[in-house]
């Protein structure tokens, strides 16, 4: 007897994962389970934005995935050309537009041992998933709820590894409360920045002020993005320092930056209204020339 033919459907949109040189479906894409980025968080990550088919600030996230593999002494698993060329054809095969791009980097996987191997070969996987445009868009006109919490994490919070659970915890804290994000504070009672997002304030002057760069945060892509964006048009009230929990308190307006979120208003932090309570002037200018930027400077 013959067997039924079995007709292979084409994999949904965003459902084609990428595992170290071969295209899978996304149930089936798996890591060895000695992978040191399992086993230690020995792995480093980047979130790319999509936009209309075209990878927002792609070299500046290709310039910090190379930093943080640098710091940690991880390889790049392929030449960055040959990277770019593997994200090109994950948005194509996915058919998404609007999309998050995902990829990891881990030191690949070994007999489990604290010490890092003297030689390996690095894991490379990536993932493409839809991105809902209307929900960021919704945040960005409503603006969001922010809270504070004691900032937990490690002390090169500049390397972008996948050892997430402080910023997990804070974000899990930050939902329950009913609050899109979570402020670290450290113990100076300075904000450092959100579990996954860079902090802003804009002071009653009309100064934009984000926490200069060092180990104790990341140095967001889209936080330099609008840095370029204002330089461009010749704004310079602009400060890279710490700011006090008071101060952002006392702002006239805050607001968020990231790779999937672009520039999202901050209108109460820990239940107390930013402002008057909606999102202001200045945050809807910083996104506008911020998006602009970007998307000129996205290459197809
Ligand atoms: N998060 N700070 C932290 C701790 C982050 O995790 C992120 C990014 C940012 C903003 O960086 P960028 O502008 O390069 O996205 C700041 C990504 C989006 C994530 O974990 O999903």
């Amino acid at each position: 007897m013959t067997k039924p033919i079995k007709h292979t459907r084409p994999e949904p949109a965003g459902r084609i994962a990428y595992v170290n040189g071969r295209y899978m479906p996304h149930g089936q894409a798996c890591v060895h389970i000695e992978d040191r980025g399992l086993q230690f968080a020995d792995s480093i990550y980047e979130v790319c934005a999509v936009t209309g088919g075209r990878l927002m600030d792609e070299q500046g996230h290709l310039d910090r995935l190379e930093r943080s593999l640098g710091a940690l002494g991880i390889n790049m698993p392929i030449a960055r050309g040959a990277l770019q060329v593997v994200m090109r054809e994950m948005i194509r095969r996915n058919r998404l537009s609007n999309a998050l791009l995902y990829l990891q980097v881990t030191r690949g996987a070994h007999k489990r041992d604290h010490p890092m191997p003297a030689a390996h070969r690095s894991t490379l996987i990536m993932t493409v998933r839809p991105f809902n445009i209307a929900t960021v868009e919704k945040r960005r006109a409503e603006g969001v709820a922010v809270i504070t919490l004691p900032d937990i994490r490690w002390g090169r919070c500049d390397i972008k590894t996948t050892g997430l659970l402080p910023n997990t915890m804070a974000k899990t804290e930050a939902r329950k409360r009913g609050a899109f994000e979570a402020w670290m504070l450290d113990s100076d009672g300075n904000i450092t920045e959100g579990a996954s997002t860079n902090a802003w304030i804009v002071t009653g002057e009309g100064v934009l002020v984000t926490r200069s760069l060092s180990p104790r945060i990341l140095a967001g892509v889209t936080r330099l993005g609008v840095l370029n964006a204002l330089a461009r048009e010749g704004f310079n009230a602009i400060e890279e320092r710490a700011f006090t929990l008071k101060e952002a308190l006392a702002a006239r307006e805050a607001f968020v930056t990231s790779a999937s979120g672009g520039v999202l208003p901050v209108v109460s932090i820990d239940g107390q209204a930013i402002g008057d309570g909606r999102p202001g002037p200045t945050t809807r200018r910083v996104h506008a020339l911020y998006a602009e930027l970007s998307q000129a400077e996205a290459i197809a």
